[in-house]
């Protein structure tokens, strides 16, 4: 790079006008960059609050399907589901997790008749499905166990599949697990079933609100994934994790959670150059929704902001709790 001397080189030159700054605008946000998150409860016509995520819902199955529609009218290209299972359904075998009948199978079956445009992201995880919230299942003294968890993620994810799912998104951090997916979907048929590797997931305390949500943990206590999910000084551990999600036959990776973690998407991105997510978690939602409500700032260019960096720093598609509203500013 040649620096020529102010005054023959102004940086404020481009700045000056709205045209120039258009036009010299290296990364734009639109609506094709937007997933949805939507928790779920079993019920038909039932809504909740959640109180550690104020203005989103627990949707039961109509709420889900309005809420559906919502994103394909503000053009969300997908959403991602995430289940709060009744109590009694949660087993220390996790068995609700591939039941045919279980709340998400019924909503994919739902969704693809009655918006059939919509991409659907499940997550394959055992953590709503178990009485600790742990991801895996464990052994009797309390360890996660690899790979007995990978058998009942296979079950999972095809129970999804034949109910319709387009992307699995195995967000439990099991070691092996995306080969073993991808290889069940194949041996049944599922050859575009895309599969969406949370390749780095942090053990981050971003996620409590989101542990309230589906009520894997109470709010205020907390849960130990460190065996499984990543140590946040970790980078280079990162990029060997996704290196090994996509030799394994994952589609698109991602990054969680987003804001802390630019510089994991960008690695990941430049490295790798394969379709790369970041989830903007919910402890990053409560952190601008909390931030703006105490200051009285406003949320829109917040959010916006912190989208537009989220994609600067390399992500192809984020998940994101401001989507809904993000897509009709971005109209
Ligand atoms: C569980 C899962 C978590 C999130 C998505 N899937 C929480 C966890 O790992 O405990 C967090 C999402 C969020 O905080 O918004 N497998």
């Amino acid at each position: 790079m040649i620096f020529s001397q102010y005054p023959a080189t102004r940086m404020r030159r481009n700045r000056s006008d709205e045209f120039s700054r258009r036009l010299t605008r290296e990364t734009t946000l639109t609506r094709n960059d937007l997933v949805y998150p939507i928790f779920l409860i079993d019920s038909e016509n039932g809504e909740e609050e959640i109180r550690s995520m104020p203005g989103i819902k627990r949707h039961g199955l109509n709420s889900l399907i309005k809420t559906a529609k919502a994103c394909v009218h503000k053009n969300i290209p997908a959403i991602a589901l995430f289940p709060r299972i009744n109590d009694k359904d949660k087993h220390l075998d996790a068995r609700s997790a591939y039941d045919d009948n279980a709340l998400i199978p019924r909503a994919l079956r739902l969704l693809k008749k009655e918006v059939p445009e919509l991409g659907i992201v499940v997550d394959v995880a055992l953590d709503p499905y178990t009485p600790h919230g742990q991801d895996g299942l464990l052994s009797e003294s309390g360890k996660i166990l690899n790979d007995e968890t990978i058998s009942i993620l296979c079950k999972q994810a095809l129970s999804y599949a034949y109910a319709g799912a387009d992307v699995i998104a195995p967000s439990d951090m099991m070691d092996g697990r995306i080969g073993a997916i991808r290889k069940a979907l194949e041996s049944h048929g599922f050859y575009d079933t895309k599969i969406l590797s949370y390749a780095a997931k942090y053990a981050s305390n971003l996620y409590a609100p989101f542990r309230d949500a589906v009520g894997s943990v109470q709010i205020g206590k907390s849960i130990d994934k460190k065996t499984y999910q990543m140590d946040p000084s970790n980078l280079q551990e990162a990029l060997h994790e996704a290196a090994l999600d996509i030799a394994e036959g994952a589609d698109m990776i991602m990054v969680k959670p987003a804001m802390l973690y630019c510089d994991v998407i960008r690695v990941l991105k430049d490295t790798l150059a394969k379709p790369t997510f970041a989830y903007q978690v919910s402890g990053e939602f409560a952190m601008i929704k909390s931030a703006c409500n105490l200051n009285g700032l406003n949320e829109r260019d917040w959010i916006l902001e912190s989208l537009l960096c989220i994609k600067r720093a390399g992500a192809d598609a984020i998940f994101s709790y401001f989507a809904l509203d993000a897509a009709e500013w971005l109209s």
